[in-house]
């Protein structure tokens, strides 16, 4: 086998989880590839910091820069937008493969990234951004490439469903419920985060920018968190028939003048008891979408988590090694504006 030489970039829960994965199963996935995948080193802050795996102390660097250089796929773990842009760019200039989880940054830069990529044949893959361990991003991509997507729903954001969740099936009050993720790690460093439904947004973003082929900013997307949630409006839910659940949307909509364009927005919405993201509990995440011809589809599993984030990364990065074996395109990434983007206008609001 020939060698490819992967550069790592981070060593948080999700970078020491995919070295692991990488290390441990190098063997089987080199017969898989056709390829050896040769982890060059991995560049962190502190490289005597404690990690959650016990990983080879000389694979540690500080110069990240030195590292993506010679690299034949980097994998961006870092999270934050600098100096995370930076080297991917520098990644992607230099004809390497990048693979990133990094929602903020693909959420704001991924048009101007997947254009750089695609300028020098490489190819940039973020499956891990959205959903962590569920397979979306590539489904809407590629298995529903000659389909027509009418409408993607998800519970995107772990935290707040477990909230939710907790509000509706045991009767907490929003504090306490809140309480209690706050306990089990389950929310971001900053939660204004997950609760104002920022990282719903930015994950919003990513979702409608792939359904409609079409540059989605941040900015577009409305966005509403479930701090004004309270148990008395759940329990008034449940008595309709409703269960209340933080939404990513991104749907085709027709204006009133006529316009077909995209509509993306993060709420907290009603969904009927009977639908199957009503049976989406506790911190798992979901998507559903709607497509003319496939019909109806949904997509179930976990949301965050060291090692389920990188599964998610290793499929990129296999999928990457195997390009470099047979060669190929790769994942097309560039969007064409298929659509205008609509405000929040007379949008369902009931699922
Ligand atoms: N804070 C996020 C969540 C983590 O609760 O889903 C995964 O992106």
């Amino acid at each position: 086998y020939r060698d490819l030489r992967v550069a790592l970039l981070g060593c948080g829960s999700v970078g020491a989880q995919t070295a692991r994965l990488i290390l441990e199963h190098g063997e089987e996935l080199a017969s898989r590839i056709g390829a050896r995948l040769t982890l060059a080193g991995i560049a962190v802050r502190d490289v005597t910091a404690k990690r959650d795996v016990d990983l080879p102390q000389e694979l540690f660097t500080t110069d990240a820069e030195r590292l993506v250089q010679g690299a034949d796929i980097v994998i961006e773990l870092m999270g934050g937008i600098e100096p995370a842009r930076t080297l991917i760019m520098q990644a992607l200039q230099g004809g390497a493969d990048v693979v990133t989880a990094n929602k903020a940054l693909i959420a704001a830069y991924g048009s101007e990234l997947s254009d750089a990529a695609e300028q020098v044949g490489a190819q940039l893959s973020y499956e891990a951004a959205v959903a962590a361990a569920i397979p979306i991003l590539r489904p809407l991509r590629e298995s529903l490439a000659g389909d027509h997507i009418t409408r993607v729903l998800g519970i995107v954001n772990g935290s707040t469903n477990y909230i939710l969740d907790r509000m509706d099936r045991f009767g907490d009050s929003a504090e306490d419920a809140m309480r209690v993720a706050s306990e089990l790690g389950y929310l971001e460093a900053d939660p204004t985060l997950d609760v104002e439904g920022y990282d719903a947004a930015q994950k919003a973003t990513i979702l409608a920018s792939i359904a409609f082929h079409t540059e989605v900013p941040v900015a577009a997307v409305y966005r509403e968190g479930i701090s004004g949630i309270t148990l008395t409006q759940i329990e008034a839910a449940k008595h309709a028939g409703f269960v209340i659940k933080l939404l990513a949307i991104a749907e085709r909509i027709t204006a009133a003048d006529g316009v077909a364009g995209v509509s993306a927005r993060v709420y907290p919405a009603l969904i009927r008891r009977d639908h199957p993201l009503a049976a989406v509990y506790g911190g798992k995440n979901a998507v559903f979408v709607e497509a003319e011809a496939a019909g109806e589809l949904m997509f179930y599993g976990a949301g965050a988590g060291g090692a389920e984030t990188a599964s998610a990364v290793l499929g990129d990065l296999v999928s990457a090694a195997r390009r470099h074996v047979v060669g190929g395109p790769g994942i097309p990434g560039s969007l064409h504006a298929e659509l205008p983007i609509l405000p929040v206008g007379e949008v369902n609001t009931a699922y």
